[in-house]
């Protein structure tokens, strides 16, 4: 087989075989196959496609490319869950706990921030003291004891992803249905869990910006996985305005302990972390999902979802006191707030521009070897639909260094587009895919 047939082959839009999709993924990720003819390749997946067989067998193929863990030796259903990413997307911190405090058993390998999109580890690593850095032993020791760990990914798991990924950033190949759904599934397949519930994003601040690409995205994702033997639902949710009011790491860490207070109980993120919750805990069996719903509310009234949260920071070394007083939380030194230039309604966010203006203050990495300052961030004060006074604040900006904070405030003004025309306030969740 050469790589030169093989790119032409898919130029000409004709699927490739299993044999074909393997020779490829096993030449790139050992180097024999250059980044020049994988860019190619991409490009012609881009413009072509691939049909279903061929996504699930990139994904395989992926999958197989590093380590592949197992979670057997914990007992029970383990289940996972994966945002394709957003601002102010914290629902891991909310769902985790929640469906922990339920007899759920949450085993999560996470991802660091990538672009405008916060990473929970980046999250974590803001309560003082919190590792994401566990031996496979441990973690398996303290989802047994708290029902959830949420750690990194170990090196080795699957490499081709770390090269493919990096290679369709710089080749304007992200945005394929088959490349997202092998990216992410690939590493959901190995990390081991055996259910798994999807929450696709659509709107302004997510990869997939269109309603109908991400609902084919969640359709995708859940026939590779259940191809693979696994428990999937999928929920498409809006992420056309950050999800929860803080974008930034200790921040949204805030924001989180207070839901599980029982703070902002009618506020999107806590609505969208409980409808994952619910789902989470359907797939893994524990109950069904009027169940599911009482349950969580329960575990939010009576405090055993804060109680689960502070097990797991306790186990892997954090301060769990944060729980009980955020304010013990990193502190930004600075804090400015915004105000509306104009008076009318909050018609449009560019959501992915409010990540950038936060990633601008410190709270995400532009390189790979950017630091990330936990302490600095947006809160944000007004949701789409809302009516704004000129004067008003619409958001406090946490800030340490000064450096970017004017790029950062433009960024931001020009991201809220206030206007005279009614609007509709988005759907939050736009689809549920069901087990
Ligand atoms: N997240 C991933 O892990 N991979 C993609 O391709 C897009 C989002
Ligand atoms: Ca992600």
């Amino acid at each position: 087989m050469r790589a030169a047939e093989l790119i032409e082959k898919k130029r000409n839009g004709e699927p490739l075989s299993t044999e074909e999709i393997n020779f490829l993924i096993q030449g790139y990720t050992a180097d024999s196959i250059p980044d020049y003819q994988m860019a190619a390749f991409l490009m012609a997946v881009w413009f072509k496609g691939m049909d279903e067989r061929e996504t699930t067998d990139l994904t395989m193929a992926m999958m197989r490319s590093g380590d592949i863990i197992d979670l057997g030796a914990i007992p029970g259903i383990k289940v996972d869950k994966h945002s394709t990413g957003g601002v102010a997307d914290t629902t891991t911190l909310v769902a985790g706990p929640l469906v922990a405090a339920c007899g759920g058993r949450v085993a999560k390998m996470s991802g660091r921030g990538l672009g405008h999109t916060g990473g929970t580890l980046d999250k974590l690593e803001s309560i003082p003291g919190f590792s994401v850095e566990q031996s496979m032993e441990r973690f398996a020791e303290i989802v047994a004891e708290h029902g959830l760990s949420v750690i990194g990914q170990t090196a080795d798991l699957v490499p081709a992803d770390k090269k493919l990924y990096s290679l369709r950033d710089v080749t304007a190949t992200i945005d394929n249905i088959s490349l997202i759904a092998s990216s992410i599934m690939s590493k959901k397949l190995a990390a081991g869990s055996d259910a798994i519930v999807l929450d696709v994003k659509t709107g302004s601040g997510a990869f997939m910006k269109a309603e109908s690409d991400a609902v084919a995205l969640a359709r995708a994702m859940v026939a590779i996985g259940r191809g693979a033997g696994k428990r999937v639902s999928a929920v498409v949710s809006d992420m056309s305005q950050p999800l929860g009011n803080a974008v930034g790491n200790a921040l949204e860490v805030r924001e989180a302990v207070e839901i599980l207070q029982g703070q902002h109980a009618g506020g999107d993120l806590a609505q969208v972390s409980m409808t994952l919750a619910a789902h989470m805990l359907a797939v893994s069996g524990v109950c069904g999902l009027d169940e599911a719903d009482e349950r969580l509310k329960r575990a939010v009234a009576d405090g055993s979802g804060l109680a689960a949260f502070k097990g797991m920071i306790r186990a892997q070394g954090g301060d769990p006191s944060i729980c009980d007083d955020t304010s013990r939380l990193p502190a930004a030194a600075g804090r400015y707030s915004i105000e509306a230039a104009g008076s009318g309604r909050l018609v449009a966010m560019d959501t992915d521009r409010i990540g950038i203006s936060a990633l601008l203050l410190g709270a995400g990495r532009r390189t790979k070897e950017d630091r990330i300052d936990p302490a600095v961030g947006i809160w944000m004060k007004k949701r789409l639909g809302d009516f704004v006074r000129e004067g008003e604040v619409l958001a406090d900006f946490y800030v340490n260094d000064e450096k970017n904070l004017e790029e950062a405030v433009a960024g931001f003004q020009s991201a809220l587009h206030i206007g005279r025309d009614p609007v509709e306030r988005p759907r939050l969740i736009v689809t549920i895919l069901e087990q």
